[in-house]
């Protein structure tokens, strides 16, 4: 896939306002600082698209993106250990919401940090996906800290932690672009499932209006 253009089209920070929209619906999430907006900007061939930050805990909104052929909703990272006890709460109802909303996700990229092993934060995240049989894709990022060697081994690694296969678990750099080619790759594959269903149904749909 070739992200043609990418363009940030709001913030939002009330179930109300959550976006409905006419195309795949693709989520980003995982801990504070763990490269969620880098990982935009380096899908998005753009420097400043989603706000990165070194302080941990900035993007305490679902900032939504239009990337052409899907919009890509970057949501507030968890487990940031200097936010108060109301601020969690009001982040696991949102992130609740978001996901219990109308508007279906696609999919979600799951991210953890290469060099560490998942949190119980993130185990709760994937138990969560997995409860409700929505479908998504580890990320391990910051794959530039640690050697090359090292990365196949960590993806396995990671894999075992989840209970996933390591074919599960895709390695990204979004300083360098290694493995953000991967990405791509999935994110084709989960849209053309996406739109071989969403023609299913349509097809159904014009048959009983038949009968
Ligand atoms: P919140 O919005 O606070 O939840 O953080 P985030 O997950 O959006 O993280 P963000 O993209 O802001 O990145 C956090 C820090 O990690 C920044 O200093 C980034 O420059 C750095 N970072 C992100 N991705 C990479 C990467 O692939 N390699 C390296 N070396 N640093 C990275
Ligand atoms: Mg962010």
């Amino acid at each position: 896939m070739i992200i043609k253009s990418a363009e940030f089209i709001t913030s939002v920070a009330n179930k109300k306002d959550f976006l409905m929209v006419d195309k795949p619906l693709i989520a980003i999430c995982g801990k504070s600082n763990v490269g969620k907006s880098s990982l935009i900007n380096c899908l998005a061939n753009r420097k400043k698209l989603a706000r990165t930050s070194v302080t941990p805990g900035r993007t305490r909104l679902v900032n939504y993106f239009d990337f052409g052929d899907f919009i890509l909703a970057d949501l507030p990272g968890y487990g940031f250990a200097q936010v108060s006890k109301t601020e969690k709460q009001k982040w696991g109802e949102l992130l609740e919401e978001f996901f219990s909303c109308k508007q279906k996700v696609t999919h979600v990229l799951s991210l953890v940090d290469i060099r560490h092993d998942p949190t119980k934060d993130d185990v709760n995240m994937i138990n969560y996906l997995h409860h409700f049989s929505i479908p998504f894709t580890v990320v391990a990022t910051k794959s530039d800290k640690i050697g090359k060697t090292r990365i196949f081994q960590r993806r396995a690694e990671i894999g075992k932690f989840f209970a996933i296969g390591q074919e599960s678990v895709l390695a990204v750099s979004s300083e360098t672009g290694y493995g953000k080619d991967k990405i791509l790759e999935k994110l084709d594959h989960v849209l053309s499932v996406f739109n071989d269903d969403f023609f299913k149904i349509e097809e159904t749909d014009d048959q009983d209006s038949e009968e």
